[in-house]
């Protein structure tokens, strides 16, 4: 939720900080700060609510010496509403000393309460300034941070990204991740630690990953993981394998638009690699046939938009695999008595790798002896780092809160894995026109971008001031119906629901009145005339009360066009390949009209990128 940024080197850190939070700032910007250890062995902060800007505009107005020691934070608040006191650093030690974190300490009130007891105030309503004041105490005992900042994490529990530096040690950065992440930069001369790469890759992208419950002390010449207990642990090595343009805008209005337009590239580079002889052979999946033909059963978790993918999934694992799949939200699984054992696969599918309830779902699993595939676009997340396998979405970073290429990437995965499981046990049988009609998806995509783009940003313009838009689906069409939902939701902030179309008449049909927009994905009569005679039904049933009807339907479908306000085509594809094409429009739309109503669509309000809480 938090970004986090720590540099030490030869080099004046305050830039690379700020840098550093700019392509973090999507991890959370309602508030920002820095602490530099100046050229005199001061320590320094500066902290500000509102985005990183406003943060900026203070360091103009007013300059903080700079140093070579630094760390740098970007926050979505928890404890404590996003104001200036408790925004990120947090001091202590007679304010030589600065902490910043991601996560939750959930024991925070015991150990505010034990520190109070001691004569300890506290300014602000945080966790982290329980820990900073925790850091200040144990220092002042040894005078060493590192032995000191080992005793801090071990008393703390909940989930955590911490990085603390003391301006008696300059050139010394610590950090410890629980549940939480962080990762490391190294440079020549110079070290990094980040919430994700994207924090260091203009420095450099060799990185290490860092374990649960492990510690990290960087100098501007060395590295060192030890566990809690101050043991040494080996991190794992990893080439970063993008480079920093990748996460620019480029010239693009904004980041979602970037990102949508890059969805081409996202499903092809997903499919790249993973097609052999004609079939698909997941890499990654080696040598797991065996497991792939025991399971009795398939449970898909994930949150949110990659929910909405799993959806998706469970149709295609099901129809190619002819294993029984269940999808589950993350963040209600653990919370059941769920019935899994070792015949169950459960697959996670997350764009960060770091959602907290996805993590603890997949943790969960693994005690009930599941085994675990996870599929993620981000390296050295920790969900991968937990699973059993990993299949990675190439999609590139997506920096955009709003996710979008990496949900075309994450079905695309999900195709993938049912094609694969379905070879493996023998139950896919046309494997030439599946393997053709992956092939031919980055091309439709595309087309659907080129050919809808202006006329679907029109719409959304005419639309500006609607007030509740409704999407209706039916078998694949529904997960994209939910998505187109939440798309507007997150960025329009306009009311927006999707529902099952044959749910309708079992309630929300009462919703309908004259003049209520509602979005209906059409599915090609090809695949099923009967569900398609269906979805035309529930098209004339809100018709004949008014609604205005925008349909989604694949070109030459001309069995909708006397019911539609507006059609918009994508071009024929397989039943399962549809959501890839199906979902661009509404991202379109979503976009289009949060921009027509001048909100920022990268950052909307309340939201982060990665949600590292539960
Ligand atoms: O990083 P993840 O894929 O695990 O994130 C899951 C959801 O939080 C995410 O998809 C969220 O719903 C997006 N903001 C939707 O656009």
């Amino acid at each position: 939720m938090c970004g986090i940024v720590g540099y030490v080197g030869p080099r004046p850190s305050q830039d690379i900080l700020l840098a550093g939070l700019a392509r973090l700032e999507y991890r959370g910007y309602d508030s920002a700060g820095i602490a530099v250890i100046d050229e005199n062995g001061s320590l320094g902060m500066r902290k500000k609510a509102g985005k990183l800007a406003m943060l900026r505009d203070s360091l103009t107005d007013a300059a903080l010496a700079d140093g070579t020691t630094g760390i740098g934070h970007t926050r979505w608040a928890t404890h404590g509403g996003p104001t200036d006191v408790n925004a990120h650093p947090h001091l202590a030690d007679d304010d030589k000393l600065a902490v910043i974190h991601n996560g939750i300490i959930e024991n925070f009130a015991a150990l505010r309460d034990e520190l109070a007891a001691e004569g300890v105030s506290f300014r602000s309503e945080t966790d982290t300034e329980v820990a900073a004041a925790l850091l200040g105490r144990e220092y002042a005992k040894s005078g060493d941070l590192q032995q000191a900042f080992r005793n801090v994490v071990n008393r703390l529990e909940g989930a955590f990204t911490l990085l603390a530096m003391h301006q008696d040690q300059p050139g010394l950065v610590v950090g410890a991740r629980r549940n939480s992440p962080l990762v490391i930069g190294l440079g020549d001369g110079e070290n990094f630690l980040g919430s994700d790469v994207a924090a260091f890759v203009e420095h450099t992208r060799k990185a290490l990953a860092i374990g649960q419950d492990q510690i990290v002390a960087i100098t501007p010449s060395e590295v060192t993981v030890t566990d809690f207990d101050g043991v040494v642990v080996e991190a794992q090595p990893f080439d970063v394998s993008w480079d920093a343009a990748a996460a620019e805008k480029g010239g693009w209005s904004s980041f979602m638009a970037k990102e949508v337009a890059e969805q081409p590239e996202a499903v092809a580079n997903t499919i790249r690699g993973r097609i052999q002889d004609g079939q698909v052979v997941i890499p990654e999946l080696d040598g797991l046939d065996d497991l792939l033909i025991g399971i009795n059963r398939v449970i898909i978790t994930a949150c949110g938009t990659a929910s909405y993918a799993a959806l998706v999934g469970k149709y295609a694992v099901e129809q190619w695999a002819r294993v029984p799949v269940d999808v589950e939200l993350a963040h209600e699984f653990r919370y059941r008595d769920p019935v899994i054992g070792d015949d169950t696969l459960v697959v996670s599918i997350s764009q960060s790798g770091e959602t907290m309830d996805t993590l603890m779902a997949v943790k969960y699993a693994r005690e009930r002896g599941a085994r675990t595939l996870s599929i993620c676009n981000t390296q050295g997340a920790t969900i991968p780092r937990e699973s059993d396998a990993v299949v990675y979405t190439h999609a590139g970073p997506e920096v955009a809160v709003a996710s979008t290429k990496a949900f075309s990437a994450q079905i695309t995965a999900l195709l993938l894995l049912g094609l694969h499981m379905g070879r493996v046990r023998g139950t896919a049988s046309d494997a030439a026109a599946d393997v053709a009609e992956l092939q031919a998806l980055p091309e439709k995509v595309a087309q659907v971008l080129a050919e809808e783009n202006d006329h679907v940003a029109q719409l959304a313009g005419w639309m500006a001031d609607t007030r509740s838009v409704l999407f209706l689906g039916r078998h694949v069409g529904y997960p994209i119906a939910l998505e187109g939902a939440l798309k507007l939701k997150e960025i329009s902030y306009i009311h927006a629901e999707g529902f099952a179309a044959g749910e309708l008449k079992h309630g929300p049909i009462a919703l309908i009145e004259p003049g209520q927009p509602v979005f209906v994905l059409v599915p090609s009569p090809r695949h099923s005339a009967l569900i398609h005679s269906k979805v035309v039904s529930n098209i004339q049933e809100i018709r004949a009360r008014g609604a205005r009807v925008i349909v989604v339907a694949e070109e030459g479908d001309a069995a909708v066009l006397p019911y539609a306000d507006e059609v918009i085509r994508i071009p024929l594809a397989g039943a399962l390949f549809e959501p890839v094409l199906a979902v661009v429009p509404l991202q379109i739309f979503a976009m289009a009209l949060a921009t027509a109503k001048g909100l920022d669509v990268d950052q909307p309000r309340n939201l982060a990128k990665s949600v590292t809480v539960e």
